[in-house]
């Protein structure tokens, strides 16, 4: 039976880079002979312009019938003065996560040498940095009840959130990043604050537990405090990190940072079946929208994602992987990596030079 991949172009520069990524995806198709079907459906701005919800029943529909999909970015001050919260643009991406349960969200920093310049690091600290942060997207502190805020005695007001996990959640997770880190460099480490934390203590001892049945994978731990501080001082010891949602949602960010160019940066969020949602870590950039500036190889690694994590289509991730590579190698830039003596091209330009690249 032929797959299906469902295309969310979303809003600003979201159909900009999305049209770049379907050109590569097309290509490797008819060249792989994969027979993949390809299509498209509103979400975000786009869907509450045209149906009044940021995620229309049809689209719903569409996402849990494919195999996997591939999102542009949503959201735009057009759509962010709106009071009723249900009906922003964010709404559409955070109901296909939790409706399709897609709870792995797999997010790799590389640094590429051609754009070693990029990170505010040294280069000896960075350079070769290769690293994939493995978060849990869909419970802990962000899902957990109850949550709210409300008068104590005397009238002092308190927020308070609930911070749980169970060990269901914790394994499915851990499984995720046990599987990544066996097709890597197989070292985990497992992010935690089980000195002060319970759910840490559980999730710690989950970790220990899922690693006899991956006896080649080497297994640390580390508290989040000092994760953090280890990763600006020798973000190369890592390979892969494994971490609930909060600390994943920091981490992730300050792991992005290292390389320094957020149009570089892809996304995977997995369910338990490996099928996925994958997007570039950015968002819809409204300040370039519709000039042609935005860079599309983070959307364009996140199809080479989507062939290796839901595909099964491992050669022709390697492949565009190593097209985008070469463009960089071509000295190409688009306005967000450029630098002196660098070709400066335009969204398509580079989506041009990728597919240039792999017919090479
Ligand atoms: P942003 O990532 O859209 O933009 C931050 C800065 O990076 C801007 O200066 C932008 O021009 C630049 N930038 C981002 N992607 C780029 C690319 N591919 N090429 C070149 N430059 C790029 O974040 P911001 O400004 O905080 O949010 C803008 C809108 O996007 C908001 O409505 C926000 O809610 C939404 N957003 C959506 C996300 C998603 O769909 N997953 C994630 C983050 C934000
Ligand atoms: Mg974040």
């Amino acid at each position: 039976m032929s797959k299906n991949v469902l295309v969310l172009p979303g809003d600003g520069i979201g159909p900009e880079i999305v049209t770049e990524a379907r050109k590569v995806l097309e290509l490797v198709n008819e060249r792989h002979g994969m027979g993949l079907e390809i299509n498209e459906a509103l979400v975000g701005g786009a869907a509450i312009d045209a149906t009044g919800v940021p995620l229309p029943e049809e689209t719903l529909a569409a996402a849990k019938a494919a195999d996997a999909i591939l999102l542009g970015a949503v959201g735009g001050p057009k759509w962010d003065t709106n009071p009723d919260f249900a009906i922003r643009p964010e709404k559409g991406l955070l109901g296909i996560r939790s409706q399709l349960g897609l709870f792995g969200n797999l997010r790799p920093a590389i640094l590429y040498p051609q754009l070693a310049h990029a990170s505010t690091l040294k280069p000896e600290v960075v350079s070769g940095l290769d690293i994939l942060i493995v978060r849990e997207l869909t419970g802990g502190i962000y899902f957990g009840q109850p949550r709210g805020v409300r008068e104590k005695e005397g009238g002092i007001r308190e927020g308070f959130n609930t911070y749980v996990y169970d060990e269901n959640e914790i394994r499915r997770i851990g499984r995720v990043a046990f599987e990544a880190a066996r097709a890597r460099d197989k070292r985990l480490c497992s992010v935690d604050k089980a000195n002060v934390l319970e759910v840490t203590v559980l999730w710690r001892e989950i970790m220990e537990e899922l690693s006899k049945e991956y006896p080649d994978v080497e297994l640390s731990h580390m508290y989040v405090d000092n994760a953090a501080m280890q990763l600006v001082r020798a973000p190369k010891q890592f390979d892969v990190m494994v971490t609930g949602n909060m600390f994943g949602d920091i981490l992730s960010d300050a792991a992005a940072m290292l390389t320094g160019s957020i149009g570089m940066l892809p996304s995977a969020s997995l369910d338990e079946n490996g099928k996925g949602m994958y997007e570039p870590c950015h968002g819809s950039a409204p300040d370039i929208a519709g000039e042609g500036k935005a860079n599309p190889l983070a959307t364009i690694l996140s199809v080479a994602m989507m062939l290796r994590y839901s595909l099964n289509e491992g050669e022709a991730a390697d492949q565009i992987e190593a097209a985008v590579s070469k463009v960089l190698d071509q000295g190409l830039r688009t306005g967000d990596i450029m630098s002196e003596g660098m070709r400066q091209v335009s969204t398509a330009e580079m989506g041009d030079a990728v597919v240039a690249a792999l017919n090479a």
